[in-house]
């Protein structure tokens, strides 16, 4: 899914805007007036997807793009502020997240917040910018439970991994893969948790209509013995369709089973999925 990670920035933002700029819209007789955009994003670790040098460039972008165009918010200057979420080891911090949008709502009282860009940072801003009934736009949000209705200030850049869910359900559907299928992933259980969250929205998903589902969670920062992993496959699997998640060489593996040669021949790229 880092396709689509760079450029999906830029509309984002441009979507903030052209919502900004109906609002501006109502007060023409005001003189130059500040319009500040929060923003939280892991400062430096580009092991994230949505890592300020990153997304740093294309808000600037936006940011200059917007201000050169006077007729676009009349009166009005856009800029931004920017505090990281990064704690000291370089790992997005929810704690770090949280106090950060409390300190740029309070100094800055922002029109909306770009970021924060991981799950777990998400969530607490997520609930505040609810609170303060100010926009949060994000890529960092798509996990299932941000669809629980207690998030709607939330607009997310990209698609959530309940559309994921939904895609893979209309690919078991086209197969016939009705009845049991097998989710392997790999799962740290700590830090930002991509694999899980993606693989959550499959399960949702496939759960909703009843269909089986096996899981095998292998850690990536230990061993892992992928010859018992492909033997799960096999005796679990078969008759089904096992969906890999973030492991290249298990994908690569995995494509040796009876039921992935399957899915080449009929031209589904299992890596991608
Ligand atoms: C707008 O922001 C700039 C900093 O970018 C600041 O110098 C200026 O005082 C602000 N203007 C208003 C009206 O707040
Ligand atoms: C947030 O960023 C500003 C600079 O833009 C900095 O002055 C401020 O100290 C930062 N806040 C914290 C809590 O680090
Ligand atoms: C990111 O790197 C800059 C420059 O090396 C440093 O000043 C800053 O403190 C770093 N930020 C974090 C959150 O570690
Ligand atoms: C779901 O599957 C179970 C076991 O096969 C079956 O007993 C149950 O009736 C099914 N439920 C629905 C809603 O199809
Ligand atoms: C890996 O799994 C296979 C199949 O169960 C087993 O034969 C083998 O001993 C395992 N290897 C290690 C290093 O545990």
């Amino acid at each position: 899914m880092a396709g689509w990670n760079q450029g999906a920035a830029l509309p984002l933002v441009l979507m903030v805007l052209l919502d900004l700029q109906r609002v501006a819209g109502r007060s023409p007789h005001e003189t130059q007036k500040n319009i500040t955009l929060a923003v939280i994003l892991p400062q430096n670790n580009t092991n994230y997807p949505w890592a300020w040098p990153r997304v740093g460039p294309a808000l600037e972008r936006a940011v200059r793009t917007v201000n050169a165009d006077a007729s676009l918010l009349p009166d009005h200057v856009l800029i931004y502020r920017f505090n990281s979420s990064e704690d000291k080891g370089g790992v997005c911090s929810e704690s770090l997240a949280a106090l950060m949008a409390v300190d740029l709502k309070l100094t800055y009282d922002p029109w909306a917040f770009i970021g924060p860009g991981c799950s777990y940072t998400s969530s607490p801003v997520g609930l505040f910018t609810t609170h303060w009934d100010v926009p949060m736009v994000t890529a960092g949000a798509s996990a299932v439970a941000f669809d629980g209705g207690v998030y709607p200030s939330i607009t997310n850049t990209g698609p959530t991994h309940k559309k994921l869910g939904k895609f893979a359900l209309r690919i078991c559907e086209h197969f016939g893969w009705r009845e049991h299928v097998m989710l392997i992933f790999s799962d740290k259980k700590e830090d930002d948790r991509p694999c899980y969250f993606a693989v959550e929205g499959l399960h949702a998903e496939l759960e909703s209509i009843n269909i089986t589902l096996e899981e095998r969670v292998f850690a990536e920062n230990k061993p892992v013995n992928y010859s018992q992993i492909i033997l799960d496959i096999q005796n679990d699997g078969r008759g089904g369709s096992p969906w890999k998640f973030c492991e290249k060489s298990l994908a690569a593996a995995a494509a040796e089973t009876p039921t992935c040669r399957e899915c080449r021949t009929k031209g589904l790229n299992t890596e991608s999925i």
